[in-house]
């Protein structure tokens, strides 16, 4: 039966590590997949997680299951960063629950989005690949707007009659910040207007919240997410600590569904546990653990935070770099300088793609996404010469 399958292509941006691993020039540069890095072009472990890691084998007792919901005291540590100190739970309307990475969380939101009888799920493009795969692997209907105004801005117009067009009780997916992959975020003033057309419109948001922190702070980065869900009846929202807490590997992430009315909230967080039940039972344990252990304790909360701010320094000056670099053979670099987050995109052509990796040694999506934190002061100007090369 098994031989009923048909080959499926390796996933494109997981691919990019492995096709980078495997060139051997001493010059490459891996601009591929969403991991930080360091000037020095490492990704390690932040210092208050190796010191939470290290508590928690000294205190941890048993490892015995917790449940479809996982680690609950690291879902509340966490609520007040994502919605705010003053009334994390919007008065008992928010409940979470703990999934593996951001990706188990926008599947199981996308699950009962399905469940719920969603008409169909609206995406502004391009997107993180991985939204429509997961749509489409759960059969749920996608309609797409364009993301990106050809002035460098959000598309508000195509979100506008995006939204017009929707169907009461359709689901929108957004980007909460560092948009994945154009770096264009909303606006604070673009987030008040989509509030109002999601109120006028009836329309569910599901809102993604990958990067917050690598944006323009903690604080900064939940605008959007916090100004909606003050003001709409539902929403679910996908967090992620992978990035955040540099966790990737270990999976680490929480869905919050709002509800309308407190008393609705046992039955529909009761969906998103036996969804859970049936997708992955349980969510591995570590890597929320050792957040909840950070975000317990003063002294590793700051440092945490420290480290955060030296991220966000970093890749700022990376992109202050590419900006000041401005025309560069065919494209201009200029607009990254006011991007947000780990990505931008370069308007390769496929052929361009393709010369960046065989002529030069330099990795990236075949969308032309790069992750700037794969830039280094070492070899910036090595990138911003082959950039010149293949688009000259
Ligand atoms: C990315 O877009 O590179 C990250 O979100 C990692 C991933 O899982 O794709």
């Amino acid at each position: 039966m098994l031989t009923n399958l048909q080959q499926q292509p390796a996933d494109a941006l997981l691919a990019l590590i492995k096709l980078h691993n495997a060139d051997p020039r001493a010059t490459k540069i891996d601009l591929g997949v969403g991991v930080y890095r360091t000037g020095q072009g490492d990704t390690p472990v932040f210092g208050a997680i190796k010191a939470a890691e290290r508590k928690l084998v000294e205190t941890q007792d048993s490892k015995a299951y917790l449940g479809p919901e996982g680690d609950m005291g690291f879902v509340s540590a966490l609520a007040p960063y994502v919605f705010g100190k003053d009334n994390p739970t919007q008065d008992g309307r928010i409940e979470g629950m703990q999934t593996p990475g951001g990706t188990g969380s926008l599947r199981l939101a996308l699950a009962m989005v399905k469940a719920a009888k969603v008409k169909r799920v609206w995406m502004g493009t391009p997107s993180w690949p991985n939204h429509a795969q997961i749509c489409a692997d759960l059969g749920l209907e996608m309609k797409t707007f364009n993301h990106a105004a050809a002035d460098g801005t959000a598309d508000m117009a195509a979100l506008r009659s995006a939204m017009a067009e929707a169907d009461e009780g359709d689901a929108f997916l957004l980007h909460g910040c560092c948009h994945n992959p154009t770096g264009i975020d909303y606006t604070n003033a673009d987030w008040d207007e989509i509030t109002d057309l999601l109120l006028a419109n009836k329309l569910l948001p599901v809102l993604d919240l990958a990067y917050q922190g690598l944006g323009s702070g903690m604080e900064e980065d939940a605008y959007g997410i916090r100004r909606v869900v003050r003001a709409v009846p539902e929403a679910l929202i996908a967090q992620s600590c992978d990035k955040n807490f540099g966790l990737y590997r270990d999976r680490t992430g929480a869905l919050y569904m709002l509800v309308a009315e407190k008393d609705q909230l046992p039955m529909v967080v009761s969906n998103a546990h036996a969804l859970a039940r049936a997708n992955w039972s349980q969510p591995p344990d570590h890597g929320a653990a050792a957040v909840r252990l950070v975000l317990e304790d003063a002294d590793l909360t700051a440092q945490w935070l420290d480290e955060l701010d030296t991220m966000r320094e970093r890749m700022r000056q990376v992109r202050a770099r590419l900006a000041a670099a401005g025309k560069t053979g065919g494209v201009d670099l200029t607009p990254l300088g006011s991007q947000h987050g780990l990505f931008s995109i370069i308007p390769f052509t496929p052929d361009q793609v393709q010369a960046m990796r065989s002529q030069h040694g330099i990795y990236f999506a075949g969308s032309g996404r790069i992750n700037v934190a794969g830039l280094t002061m070492a070899n910036i100007d090595q990138f911003i010469a082959a950039v010149a090369d293949v688009t000259g």
